[in-house]
């Protein structure tokens, strides 16, 4: 009935998702621990974060850069900068970097296209691109540019909860609220145009129950999706769901958002799409400053990603308070990472680091 395999049924997952034995979680995430290493082996790699807008058009209930957060100073890094960065990680070895940013219209498709040839110009590193729902044109035309991968968490697939969390934008495509949300079906889009897509969750929405959290684990089952990023939900005051109250908590069904029920889910992810790349996220470090990446890190996750926006623009990118790696610079974040690593007996990847399962595409298309 409890057996830890990728054909768990959804009453085993429940099991698990809500075990409280020490000994047993434990058990629950040395297997995932042991997943990984023969999924993905032990280098744990390192993918550069650039923060290079914090502007932003939608209203996301829970996101501090949320266009309703007018006190919020925003900016946008010139391409020069974004180089930079590029080059810095280059420099410190690392095989990818990350363009996230608020969904920016000012970042227009073909401004991302020239930066995406630059940098591939320039450093030939691996580009995840993480800005937002797009246009399927945008996409195409990154893609053709050299974009090799997208992040796009769909934060939940409870379309009930989905929709309370995300008010439409004026471009949105129609969605009637019902079956499966948005986002997921723009992940099978960019997968469909040849990115390797990565997606997530956030654990503990007010309102999420523990079926929603199946159900997100199923969607990632189903998407077969290279990249699975997982971080407790973090409550951010000028946001409205800070203060918000859903009432499923008092059925006994509200996910907590705390660090054992984030990295029981982290180890249920490595279980169900054991060659997914796994990060040990941002917002599981800001819960546990002092051992968060490490425990993720031991409960299934492979890939850290080390910031390297600049100081002056990295305390504007607040999407939660107290984000950690705050008030650190790109080189400081550097050595702590790779320390952190060896601390646990991994070691750093080099290369690219692309999914296996991307890798086996490729080479079929090569064949
Ligand atoms: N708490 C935790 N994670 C958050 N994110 C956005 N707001 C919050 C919050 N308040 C996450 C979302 C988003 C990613 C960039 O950051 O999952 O996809
Ligand atoms: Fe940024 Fe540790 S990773 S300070």
């Amino acid at each position: 009935m409890q057996a830890l395999t990728a054909e768990m049924d959804d009453a085993t997952l429940r099991s698990w998702l809500r075990e409280e034995d020490p000994a047993r979680v434990a058990r629950l995430f040395a297997t995932a621990d042991a997943v990984r290493a023969a999924a993905v082996g032990d280098a744990v790699h390192l993918r550069g974060l650039i923060e290079l807008s914090n502007a932003c058009v939608r209203a996301c209930a829970y996101c501090g850069l949320s266009v309703h957060h007018r006190d919020l100073p925003r900016y946008r890094m010139t391409a020069e900068e974004v180089l930079d960065c590029a080059r810095r990680a280059a420099a410190l070895g690392y095989g990818t970097v990350v363009l996230q940013a608020g969904e920016d219209p000012a970042l227009s498709g073909p401004l991302i296209a020239d930066l995406i040839r630059a940098i591939k110009r320039e450093t030939g590193l691996a580009i995840t691109l993480s800005l937002g729902e797009r246009s399927p044109a945008d996409w195409r035309l990154w893609r053709e540019a050299g974009a090799d991968r997208y992040l796009l968490r769909f934060e939940t697939s409870n379309p009930r909860l989905y929709a309370r969390i995300h008010p439409p934008a004026r471009h949105d495509r129609p969605w009637d609220g019902q079956g499966e949300v948005p986002r997921v079906r723009m992940l099978r889009e960019l997968q469909d145009l040849g990115y390797e897509a990565g997606t997530g969750i956030m654990v503990g929405i007010p309102g999420q129950t523990w079926d929603d959290l199946i159900s997100d684990l199923r969607t990632f089952q189903r998407l077969d999706i290279e990249m699975i990023g997982v971080g407790p939900y973090i409550p951010h005051p000028e946001t409205p769901l800070a203060h918000d109250f859903d009432g499923a908590a008092e059925h006994g069904q509200q996910v907590p958002n705390d660090l054992p029920t984030t990295l029981k889910v982290v180890a249920l992810s490595r279980l169900l799409v054991p060659d997914a790349n796994i990060p040990a996220t941002t917002a599981v470090a800001t819960l546990d400053k002092a051992q968060g990446r490490e425990d993720a890190l031991r409960a299934g996750a492979n890939v850290v990603m080390p910031n390297l926006t600049p100081p002056q623009y990295r305390v504007l990118y607040e999407i939660y308070p107290e984000k950690a790696c705050i008030h650190e610079t790109a080189e400081q974040c550097h050595a702590c990472l790779t320390a952190r690593i060896h601390s646990i007996g991994r070691r750093v990847g080099t290369g690219p680091g692309s999914a296996p399962k991307r890798r086996r595409h490729l080479l079929q298309e090569s064949a």
